[in-house]
């Protein structure tokens, strides 16, 4: 009966909602319906800079790829988002709605209306872009590799990892980071680890600046272990990602003296392709009473030995693993969660259990894309418990059928924690601070 009666209404939405759209097809015009849509969920990747092919900003830009744009709106092929939303719905969540996706198509099915011209939110957008930057001013301070790298077109990718050592007058409290790069087209994501070497004996600059991980140079990546020891901070970026920040309260100390080592992913490119890449960072005067962290489970972190079974996918099988991972720490307020697989990744999903049977769900992704992955913020901070035990579950295809498979005929797939992008990778990175009193009733200023 209760099945009949929504099944009903639905067909009663479906009938209100064809109405509407009808009628409000006369008044969609672009600077008025269509620009904040495009703005806000498709000149992330698409402007200058960015990793999309071409930017989306003008009412030009937009009317000139309306078919094409219609088309891939409509099987939310545009924009990529990947999480579930109905398991947890996310802060940076970019996926369109029913709304915005029938507003989009109705503007188009109506030949492109302009509308008024307010080219005010264009000329901010393009101004941030120009900056060199999407947050809302001037880096304090731009760490950058010290020459120009170049990915040759010989279709090959490529795994980086390049040292830039700093030595800064003092350590600084961190507002927002944010990864940095001339050619961001080329790359598919980056990672960067801040350790801190306050040791003056330990020099940083009689070490090699660059290591190809898959190449011949891979073995010289053993002379930074001695700047390895201690950790400040671990940030990313792939496609779509921008800055990461803090609440007001929150934040990490950028160390006075230390290296960075960034990891870049090049993909593979049919011309000879040069990159700068770096990191921007963003300062703040005021204290920072929460200290954010970052955790990494799972491959080339915690508990890559518990993975159950042993990680290893032979060619021609589909297979699944999981990870238990007890937090042994107070209870911790979780910011951002960042799943990562690589390309015979199929789902992800991770979840916590508390002794009391109460489960927290912490991301799923139902089918996972490795052009499309994504930082995850929480709208407010969850909860996870000291005790609680987090869970990860990842399947993988290694079979033929996989479009995404790097290996023909398939092979026998590891996760050796050395990052191979032809290998896999089961990993989720928390950040986190320490659990407070009122973080129950907070969410997150994140804009
Ligand atoms: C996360 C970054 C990202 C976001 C957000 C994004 N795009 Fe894209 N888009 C890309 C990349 C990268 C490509 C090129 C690769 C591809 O087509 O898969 C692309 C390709 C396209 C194409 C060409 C498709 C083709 O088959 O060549 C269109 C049209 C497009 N995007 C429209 C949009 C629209 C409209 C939005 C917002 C509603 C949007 N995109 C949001 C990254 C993004």
């Amino acid at each position: 009966m209760i099945f009949n009666k929504v099944k009903a209404s639905i067909l009663w939405l479906v009938v209100v909602y064809l109405g509407v759209s009808e009628g409000f097809s006369q008044s969609v015009t672009f600077y008025k319906d269509v620009q904040p849509i495009v703005h806000a969920n498709c000149a992330v990747c698409h402007r200058p800079g960015e990793a999309a092919p071409f930017s989306l900003i003008t009412y030009e830009d937009v009317s000139k790829r309306a078919k094409f744009i219609r088309k891939v709106v409509s099987i939310r092929y545009m924009p990529p988002w990947k999480a579930d939303d109905h398991y947890v719905d996310f802060a940076n969540n970019r996926s369109l709605s029913e709304q915005e996706i029938a507003t989009i198509v109705a503007w188009i099915d109506a030949g492109t209306p302009k509308g008024k011209e307010d080219k005010k939110a264009e000329k901010a957008l393009l101004e941030r872009t120009n900056a060199g930057t999407a947050y809302a001013r001037k880096p304090d301070l731009t760490l950058k590799m010290s020459e120009a790298f170049v990915q040759k077109g010989d279709g090959k990718e490529r795994f980086m990892m390049f040292k830039v050592p700093f030595e800064l007058p003092k350590g600084a409290n961190v507002e927002a980071i944010e990864f940095t790069s001339n050619n961001k087209k080329i790359i598919h994501h980056a990672n960067y680890a801040i350790h801190p070497v306050e040791d003056t004996a330990i020099n940083l600059y009689n070490t090699v600046n660059v290591v190809d991980l898959n190449g011949e140079s891979a073995s010289q990546y053993y002379q930074w272990v001695k700047y390895k020891k201690e950790m400040a901070y671990y940030g990313g970026w792939i496609p779509g990602a921008t800055y990461e920040t803090y609440p007001a309260d929150m934040g990490w100390e950028m160390p006075r003296r230390g290296v960075m080592l960034l990891t870049v992913h090049y993909g593979p490119s049919a011309l000879d392709a040069e990159s700068i890449n770096g990191v921007n960072f963003f300062f703040k005067d005021t204290p920072i009473e929460r200290k954010v962290k970052v955790i990494s489970l799972g491959s080339g972190g915690i508990g890559e030995k518990d993975i159950t079974p042993p990680f290893m996918i032979f060619a021609n099988e589909v297979k699944s693993f999981t990870l238990k991972v007890a937090n042994n720490q107070p209870d911790v307020s979780l910011l951002y969660a960042w799943p990562h697989m690589h390309q015979l990744g199929k789902s992800f999903k991770a979840y916590a259990t508390q002794a009391s049977g109460d489960t927290i769900p912490l991301v799923r992704i139902p089918a996972w894309d490795f052009r499309w992955q994504e930082i995850y913020r929480y709208p407010k901070p969850v909860l996870l418990p000291k005790g609680a035990v987090v869970h990860i579950e990842g399947t993988y295809d290694n079979t033929a059928d996989n479009p995404m498979n790097p290996h023909n005929p398939p092979q026998l797939v590891l996760s050796d924690g050395n990052m191979r992008s032809d290998q896999e990778m089961m990993t989720l990175i928390l950040m986190y601070v320490e659990r407070k009193p009122g973080d129950d009733t907070l969410t997150f200023d994140w804009e």
